[in-house]
């Protein structure tokens, strides 16, 4: 538990190596070069007075509060504006200094409404405070002159309320908006009396620019911007600094607290991966964690078709484990698996696999990186050695160039963009490669040197003929693939990506980037000091994401860009662990660690720990237990927050392959589609109601820390271990640090890391061991994990899910800001003003062709099935292409998306479905059935809880 009242030292820390000496009241104090007197003052515990300086934002000296004397130096300047300077003496508290200030406060209070004690802001309204500071009193100029005490409040968004009245126009919100994240929503308009904050051109909050990521509430110093939480709420008592549940950048924040109720959450100045920033999801999005939807009773039932019925813990519990064993029995020990959760911490993840290998007997488990950064892992140890990202995301501030392929980080990793985009207004290149025109193309102030907008589906060809580009044009670094690389695995690539094959000249007919760009782009990274590449589901999630990963290592590896700040690869994992689950051996083939099971040694550790014999070979993928289920061989799987039925592709493949199951058991939050199937309904906790560590996509491990009590009494790890106990293999850990221990004694890049030490480090990037005892920001310095790097050729093979006559478009899918994956989270929460329905993105040409218009109704049919969606007619997308989020159900965006994946991994080739789009007027045969079926699942449920009522 901690105090909610953070430390705010007014300025920006400084990093430059030399110091500076000076004199503050009597004390001396040495500082960075380039620190303000304010923050050298508030070092040494002496609090200068100041309203629009904050440490998160520079300086802007316009409240004139924060005057200070120095000695040699004419008039009162402001300390915040002032850097120190060897030998300054400074005084920060005299009598002229008092009256000046006061002075100035009796300005600002008597245009302000004196409502304090009713006020949200009342106990930490910098206003308020510095009145108390400066001694104020009385204010000479009376309450009568003319002021804005009348100015109209703005309610529009739904988490946050600007009321105008109370703004001192100190433009900590404008800059918030402008430095910290980037959007520029926010102006300062007209001048003097009448200069008043205002979103883009005198709109409301909702109708401008802004992304609603909350800076400018943090930012205010007084009740101008609150959250509705707070005024509703009240003051919190206390705070505990957690990590959000939400993405793979994994933001810090300190959840304030009344008893066991969330006032607000408020991103951590220390969080190492957000520096204090957040978006709008892990800020405010997390309404679902209390949602009425939620289910806190453990169901059971036979079949599908019958009604569920609440039962005690140990009843579920009890008929979980006999029908796990049952079903052993009858179909052999491999007819059973488990699905670990990227939502989940790691140690519950762990313990589920644990379960699957020790408990269940074989290696039937897996994870959603199945369906996202698999061929990640691949392709990265397949190269480098190690199957994470290279860098920290405060490397990207080195970067001088910035490759984004196939990513979208202003909608995905928010938090991580608005720091790119920091780097890009300082001057970084930009090159995208997307077949749509990301936000990041053009955005204030930003513009991409080059938009690579290739077809969706070749992204091998375009990075071949990037390659070919840079090994024609001597662009090659040799020296560090000489010194760094595999020699031979050099020259084999090269020969092959010289050919005339890969040519932008020849490739263009293929991508459909002119070869001017595609050379003006490869020109421009590998000439970089330093080039950094970022991708994300749109190069992985493709029947070559596994070889385009490798082309992208290999060309990074040629350019030299490897091994240092500023560079890398760099995977933006989507979930807030899927990094950690993919760590924690949710794989089928691999313990944790990334060893494979079939390694004698590796598996003799896990049998010493864990007291029984281990299989050797690989278990099923997820794709293969369906094909299983479907085949009559695999019949029960334990699956832990995850929502295959909505997630995976081919909808009805996989929901007939449940179908045929004998026992679901679903451990979530919600009733979401997967539980629609299942037999067994175990309640699980949110982020807020558990003890654990998530690893967010710079391979941080970071605390999650425990709020509140479980709303179903137990957190997820505990459950595991409740039918751990119960199918016969013992689990006896009473905390999660337990798990982490047992983590760290069986895999060699864990061995550094507890609970102690994050709690003493903040944050840990592994591998963090006797090597590396504080952990690994960069990775492959000096040499790559697997010794020298290697280079693998990556010929570009068409992918089967081809455009023809019958299917002309194709369908390409993605995220938007203010929804989360699946949405169970996000729909039940009021972002849901953003986005209410996934609509089709469909070219204005295209659209004209077929009579369609915004937001009619338009089926989209592929040859795996067909479904409705509205339209949204923009260029934003090409000719020839269509795109869809998938955050709700009901749009039925995995009916269309076809069975096609990955050649070494399986991840499905979701970024390209073959589709006809047409002009429709009621919604799809398969929309009606699945209508249908949920009503009749929800009132399963209803009955369940009205029968329980009884
Ligand atoms: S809204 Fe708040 S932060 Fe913005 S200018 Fe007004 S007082 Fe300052
Ligand atoms: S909420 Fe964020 S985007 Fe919106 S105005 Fe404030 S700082 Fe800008
Ligand atoms: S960027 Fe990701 S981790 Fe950070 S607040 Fe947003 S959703 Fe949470
Ligand atoms: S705090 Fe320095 S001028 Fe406002």
């Amino acid at each position: 538990m901690q105090s909610i009242v953070e430390q705010d030292l007014g300025t920006p820390a400084r990093s430059s190596a030399k110091t500076v000496t000076l004199n503050i009241d009597g004390q001396e104090v040495s500082v960075p070069e380039g620190t303000s007197v304010m923050r050298a003052a508030a070092l040494l515990g002496s609090k200068i007075p100041k309203l629009c300086a904050t440490d998160q934002l520079e300086a802007f000296g316009s409240c004139r509060l924060c005057l200070v004397q120095i000695e040699g130096v004419k008039g009162l300047p402001a300390s915040c504006t002032t850097p120190v300077a060897e030998g300054m003496k400074v005084t920060t508290q005299n009598k002229q200094l008092a009256d000046v200030r006061r002075g100035v406060m009796e300005l600002y209070i008597s245009d302000h409404p004196l409502d304090c004690l009713t006020c949200p802001a009342n106990g930490h309204c910098e206003l308020q405070d510095m009145a108390g500071v400066v001694g104020l009193r009385e204010v000479r100029y009376g309450y009568e002159g003319a002021n804005h005490l009348v100015a109209e409040k703005d309610e529009s968004n739904p988490y946050f309320t600007f009321d105008p009245s109370k703004c001192i126009v100190c433009s900590r919100c404008v800059r918030a908006c402008d430095e910290q994240q980037g959007t520029l929503a926010l102006t300062i308009q007209d001048r003097g009396f009448d200069s008043k904050v205002s979103p883009s051109q005198n709109v409301s909050f909702m109708d401008s620019e802004c992304v609603s990521c909350g800076a400018c509430v943090q930012a205010c110093p007084t009740a101008t911007l609150s959250e509705k939480s707070l005024i509703d709420k009240g003051q919190a008592e206390h705070s505990v600094t957690t990590t959000c549940a939400y993405c793979g950048v994994g933001c810090s924040f300190r959840a304030e607290m009344k008893g066991e109720e969330v006032v607000r959450m408020v991103p951590n100045k220390d969080g190492h991966a957000n520096h204090g920033h957040s978006c709008v999801k892990g800020r405010f999005a997390i309404g679902y964690a209390t949602h009425s939807d939620r289910i806190t009773k453990p169901m059971i039932r036979g079949k599908i078709t019958d009604p569920w019925k609440e039962v005690s813990w140990e009843e579920a519990i009890a008929y979980a484990a006999s029908e796990l064993k049952r079903i052993q029995e009858k179909y052999g020990r491999d007819s059973i698996g488990g699905i670990t959760s990227s939502r989940c911490t790691n140690e519950e993840t762990y313990l589920v696999q644990k379960l699957v290998r020790a408990g269940f007997g074989n290696n039937n488990v897996d994870t959603c990186a199945r369906v996202c950064h698999s061929p990640t892992g691949y392709g990265l140890k397949n190269t480098l050695g190690e199957s994470a990202g290279t860098q920290s995301f405060d490397s990207v501030m080195k970067a001088d160039v910035i490759f984004v392929i196939g990513a979208n980080p202003t909608d995905g990793h928010p938090v991580f963009a608005s720091q790119m985009k920091r780097r890009l207004r300082q001057g970084a290149g930009l090159i995208v490669a997307d077949p749509r025109r990301i936000d990041l193309v053009r955005t204030p102030h930003i513009a991409a040197n080059q938009h690579l907008k290739l077809r969706p589906g070749t992204n091998v060809a375009l990075i071949n003929s990037l390659a070919h580009v840079v090994v024609t044009e001597g662009l090659v670094k040799e020296e560090f693939v000489r010194e760094r690389c595999e020699i031979d695995s050099f020259n084999r690539w090269r020969d092959f990506v010289a050919q005339e094959k890969n040519s932008p000249e020849t490739m263009e007919a293929v991508t459909g980037v002119p070869a001017a760009d595609v050379r003006a782009a490869a020109r421009l990274y590998a000439t970089a000091k330093n080039g950094a590449i970022y991708y994300g589901l749109g190069v992985t999630e493709h029947s070559q994401g596994s070889t385009m990963v490798m082309g992208i290592a290999n060309l990074a590896m040629a350019t030299g860009n490897i091994g240092r700040e500023g560079v890398g690869v760099n995977p933006l994992r989507g979930q807030n662990n899927v990094q950690g689950s993919c760590d924690m051996g949710s794989f089928p083939h691999e313990f944790p660690g990334y060893r494979h099971v079939s390694d004698d040694g590796v598996r003799k550790l896990f049998e010493g720990e864990w007291g029984v014999g281990l299989q050797n070979e690989p278990g099923l993928r997820i794709p293969n237990m369906f094909e299983a289920a479907l085949d009559g061989d695999f019949k029960g799987l334990y699956i832990e927050g995850e929502d295959i039925a909505q997630s995976d592709p081919n909808t009805q493949h996989v929901t007939a392959a449940l179908t045929s199951m004998e026992c679901i058991i679903v451990q979530d939050l919600f009733l979401n589609e997967s539980a629609k199937f299942a037999h067994v309904f175990l309640p699980g906790s949110s982020f807020l109601e558990k003890d654990g560590t998530f690893t967010n996509a710079e391979r941080r491990i970071s605390r999650v820390r425990k709020v509140m009590k479980p709303k179903a009494g137990y957190a997820d790890w505990e459950i595991t271990q409740l039918l751990s106990n119960a199918v016969g293999y013992p689990m006896n850990y009473t905390h999660p640090s337990e798990i982490m221990d047992e983590i760290a004694r069986l895999t060699p890049t864990f061995t550094g890391v507890s609970f102690e030490r994050l709690d003493e480090l903040g944050s840990i990037q592994w591998p963090c061991n006797a090597e590396h005892p504080e952990g690994t920001p960069t990775m492959h310095i000096g040499e790559f994990v697997r010794g020298k790097g290697r280079f693998l050729l990556t010929e570009y093979v068409p992918t089967h899910e081809k455009v023809n006559a019958r299917f002309p478009l194709i369908l390409t899918t993605g995220r938007i800001l203010s929804q989360y994956n699946v949405g169970a989270q996000t729909r039940r929460t009021e972002n849901n003003v953003w986005h209410d329905e996934d609509r089709l993105e469909i070219h204005p040409h295209d659209a004209e062709e077929r009579g369609i218009a915004e937001g009619d109704w338009v089926g989209i049919a592929s040859r795996a099935g067909d479904t409705v969606l509205r339209a949204r007619v923009t260029e934003r997308v090409q000719p020839g292409v269509v795109y869809t989020t998938f955050h709700f159900p009901e749009s039925g965006a995995n009916v269309i998306t076809t069975d096609n994946s990955d050649w070494a991994t399986n991840c499905p080739e979701y970024k390209v479905t073959a589709v006809q789009a047409t002009r429709v007027s009621q919604p799809s045969e398969w929309q009606k059935r699945f209508r249908e079926f949920t009503v009749a699942q929800e009132n399963f449920v209803k009955r369940a809880n009205a029968d329980a009522a009884k």
